[in-house]
């Protein structure tokens, strides 16, 4: 996390300032997969989702020892652009108006979140307006998912390799560009 202390109000800068995975640490990502509230449009719940939701889970978040924390927006024009054109390669895109993936190190730290005042008190009837959570965990509406990963391996970043490549990479790339 590299947030300046000098940006953030005092009672935020405690809980930014504390956390820090060591390089070797192992992590588990963690997502849940939203649909939004019927009620809203996608503009709406995005729109809700990114820019109130998100800093109002921020600090929670740290303290609770997310790493990393990323929303992934999947409008519906694109998801019906991938569907009508994936058929051979992809199956189609799931269908939730987005994805929230979080990187832990400690996922019971990450778990006990949930029970955490702010959480129960603040975020959580926030979620409420836009989020639809009428089914059951992972039958329809919003999934929790969590898989192991290690570090996330970069290969390619910012539409740069950033891995070595051999010369035998090259050679047989070459072959056919
Ligand atoms: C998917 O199927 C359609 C119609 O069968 C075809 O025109 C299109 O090229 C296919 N897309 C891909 C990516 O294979
Ligand atoms: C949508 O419905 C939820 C739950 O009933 C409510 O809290 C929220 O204010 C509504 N939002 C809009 C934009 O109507």
């Amino acid at each position: 996390m590299h947030i300046s202390k000098a940006l953030l109000p005092l009672a935020l800068a405690g809980a930014v300032l504390g956390y820090t995975v060591p390089a070797s640490t192992p992590l588990y990502r963690v997502s849940i997969y939203y649909k939004r509230l019927p009620n809203l449009t996608e503009e709406a719940f995005l729109d809700h989702w990114h820019k109130i939701h998100g800093p109002l889970c921020a600090p929670w978040l740290v303290k609770y020892g997310v790493a990393d924390y990323q929303q992934f927006h999947t409008p519906s024009l694109q998801r019906a652009e991938f569907a009508a054109d994936s058929n051979r390669t992809f199956s189609a895109p799931v269908p939730f108006d987005g994805e929230a993936a979080f990187l832990v190190a400690d996922w019971r730290r990450f778990m006990s979140g949930f029970n955490d005042p702010y959480y129960m008190d603040v975020i959580r009837p926030d979620e409420e307006k836009f989020a639809d959570e009428k089914d059951a965990l992972g039958i329809g509406q919003s999934a929790l998912v969590m898989a192991l990963v290690t570090r996330p391996n970069y290969i390619v970043k910012d539409g740069k390799i950033v891995v070595p490549v051999s010369a035998e990479v090259e050679e047989k790339w070459a072959q056919y560009n």
